[in-house]
């Protein structure tokens, strides 16, 4: 499979706007794949489809008919490692517990699946065909009650004390990279001191107080953010990230604010799509949120930075990406300040 759509680290990365996928398309399976496939999920090789991404069969995203006669697609399948299997139903529990509470989002089943070359984590959810942002202010709107109810429902999950943790541990974590970053330059650091200055001056900026901070979603980008076709409004996936992000509401809202609103616009367009999302989600005190959108970006940099001291490879245009971003709040957040 060697078509481009995204994967979560390529540098085609949905994250922004200027980069985000086209409406993701599908191929058959080829009769290995087929086999393979089937053995996995257990499905019938000739009632799925494959999506074109980056990723290296058997991991990437399937839909997959009900039966020969089915004109639509029912199932939507994903196949990622094993070792992520913790994380996806983390995800997948936040998700149910949404449903739960009224608010839009997917229920779907988490299978371990098998074949010869290894053990897989499946995921299968309803399948929905959708549209992603398309910069309409109606979008923008809907986005901001959608925002809005999912944060309230956050307030009181039940595992909200465990994340608080987590991400108290992880900043105990980016805490001692920080003093690593400010004693010496490691040797794969390969930006210059003025960039890892700004690491270590950013830094203080995850250091929020707690007493405002909540469970959020912590990873709003266009991948994770759909609009059904059958639906009015769009709805939130992919939470895995929710399992680290104990942050104030702002950190959401300033990500989203960041990718959709804010990166290939100009200004004026950005302000008007921001005032469409806040006459969904209600008023949003300006400070804070542009101190939340660069303390968003020093938290990428941070995990840059752990995986890349663990020697987890990361392209270079992510690094970049992230940098660009703190460069341009100050200049791109000029509305927000009046
Ligand atoms: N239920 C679904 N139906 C159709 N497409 C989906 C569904 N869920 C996810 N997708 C597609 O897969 C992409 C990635 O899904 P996501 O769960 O966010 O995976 P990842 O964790 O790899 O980011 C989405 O941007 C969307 O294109
Ligand atoms: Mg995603």
């Amino acid at each position: 499979m060697i078509g481009k759509m995204y994967s979560s680290t390529a540098d085609n990365s949905p994250a922004f706007w200027g980069l985000r996928p086209s409406t993701p398309e599908y191929i058959p399976l080829d009769s290995e794949e087929g086999k393979s496939f089937s053995e996995i999920t257990g499905f019938q090789p000739d009632l799925a489809e494959i999506m074109i991404s980056a990723r290296k069969f058997p991991y990437g995203f399937f839909r997959v008919k009900e039966n020969n006669y089915a004109k639509t697609y029912k199932y939507f399948v994903k196949i990622v490692s094993h070792e992520r299997f913790a994380m996806e139903k983390f995800s997948l529990a936040i998700m149910a517990y949404l449903h739960s509470k009224g608010v839009p989002c997917f229920v779907s089943n988490l299978i371990q699946g098998q074949n010869r070359k290894g053990k897989y984590c499946v995921t299968i959810s309803p399948y929905l065909e959708f549209n992603y942002f398309s910069g309409m202010r109606s979008e923008a709107r809907a986005m901001g009650k959608l925002l809005r109810v999912v944060h309230q429902a956050l307030t009181d999950y039940p595992k909200a004390e465990q994340i608080k943790n987590n991400w108290q541990k992880r900043y105990k974590v980016f805490t001692n990279l920080r003093d690593i970053l400010h004693q010496e330059t490691p040797s794969w650091w390969q930006w210059g001191p003025e960039k890892k200055g700004m690491l270590i001056t950013g830094f203080p900026l995850l250091n929020f107080g707690q007493d405002i901070a909540q469970v959020v979603h912590g990873d709003i980008n266009f991948g994770n953010l759909l609009f059904p076709y059958s639906a009015n409004n769009p709805i939130l996936i992919d939470f895995e990230n929710s399992k680290y992000s104990y942050f104030p509401v702002y950190f959401d809202i300033a990500m989203l604010l960041e990718r959709f609103f804010l990166v290939g616009r100009d200004k004026n367009e950005a302000e008007q799509l921001f005032n469409a999302f806040q006459e969904g989600y209600g008023e949003i005190q300006f400070d804070k949120l542009f101190m939340s959108m660069k303390a968003m970006t020093i938290r990428s940099l941070f995990l840059l930075t752990e995986r890349t001291f663990k020697n987890i490879i990361t392209p270079a245009s992510e690094w970049k990406k992230f940098f660009i971003l703190l460069e341009q709040s100050e200049d791109k957040c000029s509305f927000l300040i009046k």
